[in-house]
């Protein structure tokens, strides 16, 4: 079965009555069950439009969104809510850690708003922080930790409630090089070991070329499609050459970083 399933959306932004823009033109898309996706397209192309659909952050114009069965756009508020923390996981660029908790607090903060018992809470905390090597720095303010430390404990607040898909919007955007490669190890270790789902936005290519299978988009229709072999350097030259035709202002991206 597919966790994700979109068929024929489209989102046009009005303002006043008035079109602003036509930001997603007839998207069709599924993703299956342990499949680690993702979308590129030049700046403006819809991607993020694209992920704020998938979130039910913002309603589609019109077309069809299912997550595990599921249609977000049929749901009451409470079940919305119930719906994000128990299906999605979601990693953003800039962390959206709270200042004011520790990283601990900011891990299990989805856990505690539900009310599940602090054992297990920490019997899912245990392992989690383990894997990703943040076990040292729970009692730390997000302050006094690095960037790709911060990640890794957004990873973990995305991954606490074992959502149905990962959901992430250019995780790699904040962090130095060797940070962004950090959490796209663990990130196909993910996939690899636990068939988890995951569904990136990046205009990195060495970020994309972690995926098995890339979307284009351009102007807010799909443009293109290519998948992985096992060569993920030749993925990654394969992902060059689709960016070179598509166009667009990839120009701030570090090209020699393989
Ligand atoms: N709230 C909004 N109201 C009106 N237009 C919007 C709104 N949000 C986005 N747009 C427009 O929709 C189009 C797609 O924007 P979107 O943010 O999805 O692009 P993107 O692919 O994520 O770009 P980037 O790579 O720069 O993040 C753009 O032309 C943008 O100006
Ligand atoms: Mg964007």
């Amino acid at each position: 079965m597919s966790v994700l399933n979109v068929q024929q959306l489209h989102k046009t932004y009005i303002s006043k009555g008035n079109i602003v823009c036509r930001a997603l033109n007839d998207i069709d898309l599924q993703v299956e069950q342990g499949e680690f996706v993702g979308i590129m397209g030049p700046s403006g192309s819809g991607k993020t439009t694209l992920l704020n659909l998938l979130a039910a952050t913002d309603r589609p114009t019109s077309g069809h969104i299912e997550i595990n069965g599921i249609d977000p756009s049929k749901l009451s508020d409470k079940q919305l809510a119930l719906f994000r923390r128990r299906e999605l996981g979601f990693i953003f660029q800039n962390f959206n850690l709270l200042d004011s908790l520790t990283i601990k607090e900011n891990i299990v903060l989805p856990l505690v708003l539900e009310g599940t018992a602090p054992k297990l809470i920490e019997a899912k905390l245990k392992p989690l922080v383990e894997w990703l090597q943040i076990a040292d720095l729970l009692s730390k303010r997000t302050y006094a930790v690095s960037g790709g430390q911060k990640q890794r404990a957004a990873i973990a607040r995305a991954l606490i409630h074992e959502p149905s898909i990962l959901l992430a919007d250019e995780l790699t955007g904040s962090l130095d090089s060797g940070a962004a490669k950090d959490v796209m190890e663990l990130l196909k270790e993910l996939n690899e070991r636990q068939q988890a789902t995951i569904f990136i936005v990046t205009h990195d290519p060495f970020t994309a070329s972690y995926c098995q299978r890339i979307v284009f988009i351009k102007d807010g229709a799909i443009f293109s499609e290519i998948r992985r072999g096992s060569n993920r350097q030749a993925f990654f030259q394969q992902i060059l050459d689709v960016l070179s035709v598509l166009g667009g202002n990839f120009n701030d991206t570090p090209f020699a970083r393989i």
